[in-house]
């Protein structure tokens, strides 16, 4: 199977519209109802028609936000319910054509366009479960190339109001990018130049579009930096600042910890163009509330990050690929418990089911041939040779303790890299798989649940027994090492509904198990609804409180993560 075949699978897999999420549009024709509070708290229709609409908006920009009395932005309550406010307010299609005017003529036209296949490209990456309504697209796209000129632009967007998407390589799975307000998307991947490497302290600054890969890439091609790389993976093509707005991990976080965990400090434009850095250099620090952590997974709801401060890691001196295969899922999973339990360090554990070496094996992606049965990927590191041959042999000693019926090393460097190269590009190999052997139109739903190690195996069991009452397919693959299984799920358009039954089973049984829905992908606008479930409704809200204090027009990153609009219907 080529790459072409991917790729022409990928573009098939975004071809299809299913079920799109329908949000109020933004200003639309005149036609729209909205509710108004007046100083006194009483709450007043406006009806349709452009007139009344528009004094409503006059008055609205004028006063709405700072008006005393007003509930949006000095509520007495330490939390903000949905219920507690009113529709946002956004500008008008003329307010756009002036906000674009003075955009141009700030950052300059090669920096703002709006031709077809930008905005479509800007509209939809084609993982996500659920499509965007064909009006939820941009208007406009905006490339940044400094802080300064997303401060000042975001200046001018908060003058008229206008909701903006920020966007940075666009491989995010639940809809984050989507334009549910169709306004401007803010490309932030002009911003990619590695500012300083300070190899003495094992940092880097970087501009936000600075791509992991590109780091390593530049990291591995300098002598004196050789030796350093970004701790944190996730999806071919992501970038620092998406990866800080999703609390990204992937592989290596077993060993190095999600995003969060390597980062030191971040520059973020707020909603308004105020330019805050969260943090000086030091790895420590108790200096005031940790705004960093606030920034972490918050999807660009909060602000634009235009720099990040990452730590960098020493790539272990010596590392060898173990591939170790198990009669049934809880062998695997009770392996990975234990080694754990023994504190036995791991530089990566991941788990592909059999379902996965079958696909792997039809990918024909990997030289050497395995057995379809549950199998793991180790990166088991250390100082020399010597010491990971210590490390191996209680590997592999706890390995067959739980019956383990294969543990081979991969021969050298090359195989290795094959392997994990196979299992960052899994998505794709599985569509693939997908489109020639279930169904040309088949598509695939990622989940990303997250449970404590030791309910591992008893939720994948479950999830097991669960899936076999459907008539769909499923393959899993996961990072164990957190807990972290992707347990996605094979369906045909017509199926959706029934695969998005599945999904809520699925997700009910994670939280039985004390787990999260998103373990590193986020919430997007595909999951907000089992954030609440998850965490409950005062904490939700009280995520809505820091929204509206830190963006109280709304107009960053609208409808992710929560809704910020009593308005909207959808229960997704
Ligand atoms: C093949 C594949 C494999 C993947 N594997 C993994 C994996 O192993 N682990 C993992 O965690 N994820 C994985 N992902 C998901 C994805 O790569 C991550 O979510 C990643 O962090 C997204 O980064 P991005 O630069 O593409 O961000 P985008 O998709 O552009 O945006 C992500 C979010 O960040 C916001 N944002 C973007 N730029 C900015 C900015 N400058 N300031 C503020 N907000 C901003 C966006 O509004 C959006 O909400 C995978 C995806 C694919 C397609
Ligand atoms: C975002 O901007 C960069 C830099 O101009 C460009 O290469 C990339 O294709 C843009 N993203 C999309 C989805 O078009
Ligand atoms: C990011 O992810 C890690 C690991 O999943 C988690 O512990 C942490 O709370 C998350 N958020 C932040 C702000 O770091
Ligand atoms: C704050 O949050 C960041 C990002 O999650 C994390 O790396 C850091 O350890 C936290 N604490 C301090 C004091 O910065
Ligand atoms: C692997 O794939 C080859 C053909 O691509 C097939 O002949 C073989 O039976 C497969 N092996 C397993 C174990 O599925
Ligand atoms: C490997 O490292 C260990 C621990 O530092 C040391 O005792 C040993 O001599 C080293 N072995 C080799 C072959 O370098």
């Amino acid at each position: 199977m080529s790459k072409t075949a991917i790729l022409n699978g990928l573009k098939r897999l975004t071809k299809v519209p299913i079920r799109p999420v329908r949000f109020y549009s933004v200003e639309s024709n005149g036609k729209r109802i909205g509710t108004s509070t007046n100083d006194n708290g009483v709450r007043l229709s406006l009806v349709s028609g452009s007139l009344i609409v528009g004094i409503g908006l006059g008055l609205i920009s004028s006063s709405y936000f700072v008006s005393k009395g007003d509930k949006q932005v000095f509520p007495l309550q330490s939390t903000t319910p949905l219920t507690a406010l009113d529709p946002p307010r956004y500008g008008s299609d003329e307010d756009l054509k002036l906000c674009i005017k003075e955009i141009i003529q700030t950052i300059g036209s090669d920096n703002v366009k709006n031709t077809e296949a930008e905005l479509d490209h800007h509209t939809d990456n084609g993982f996500n479960p659920t499509k965007p309504q064909p009006h939820q697209k941009p208007r406009w796209i905006v490339y940044a190339t400094s802080t300064e000129d997303v401060s000042a632009v975001m200046k001018i967007i908060n003058k008229y109001n206008i909701p903006v998407v920020p966007f940075s390589g666009g491989t995010s799975l639940e809809g984050h990018t989507y334009s549910t307000r169709p306004g401007i998307v803010l490309n932030t991947s002009k911003m990619n130049k590695i500012l300083a490497v300070h190899h003495k302290d094992l940092d880097a600054v970087l501009q936000a579009g600075v791509g992991w890969q590109q780091l390593n890439e530049y990291l591995a091609s300098v002598p004196e930096y050789k030796n350093m790389m970004l701790g944190c993976d996730c999806g071919p093509g992501a970038h620092v600042c998406g990866m800080v707005n999703t609390n990204a991990s992937g592989i290596g976080a077993t060993r190095y910890g999600s995003m969060g965990a390597n980062i030191i400090s971040i520059t973020v434009v707020l909603a308004d163009g105020t330019v805050v850095k969260t943090k000086k250099r030091p790895r420590k620090s108790s200096a005031g509330y940790n705004l960093t952590g606030l920034f972490v997974g918050s999807e660009g709801t909060l602000g634009i990050v235009t720099e990040v401060t990452v730590k960098l890691q020493v790539r272990p001196p010596y590392e060898t690929v173990a591939v170790v295969q198990f009669p049934t899922l809880k062998d695997s999973t009770n392996t990975v418990a234990e080694l754990f339990q023994k504190g036995i360090q791991l530089n990566a554990v991941e788990l592909l089911d059999s379902s996965m070496m079958k696909c792997i094996n039809y990918s024909n992606l990997v030289s050497k041939k395995y057995d379809n049965v549950p199998t793991l990927f180790f990166k088991i590191s250390g100082l020399n040779k010597t010491v990971v041959q210590e490390y191996v042999k209680q590997v592999k000693q706890i390995s067959q303790d739980n019956h383990c019926s294969k543990f081979e090393f991969a021969k050298n460097e090359q195989e290795a890299e094959e392997l994990f190269s196979t299992r960052k590009n899994a998505l794709y190999l599985m569509l693939d798989y997908a489109f020639n052997e279930i169904d040309e139109n088949a598509k695939m739903w990622i989940t990303d649940c997250a449970v404590p190690l030791s309910n591992l195996a008893a939720t994948l069991e479950e999830l097991d027994k669960i899936t076999a009452t459907y008539p769909l397919t499923h393959m899993t693959l996961g990072h164990v090492g957190d807990g972290n299984i992707h347990y996605d799920i094979f369906y045909e358009p017509d199926q959706f509904e029934i695969c998005k039954q599945l999904v809520a089973e699925i997700n009910a049984v994670t939280l039985k198990n004390e787990g999260t829905c998103s373990g590193e992908h986020g919430i997007g606008t595909g999951k907000r609804k089992f954030l609440e479930d998850e965490l409950g409704s005062d904490t939700v809200d009280l995520m809505r409180k820091v929204k509206l204090a830190i963006d109280p027009k709304r107009l960053l990153n609208p409808d992710k993560v929560l809704k910020i609009d009593p308005l909207d219907p959808s229960n997704e």
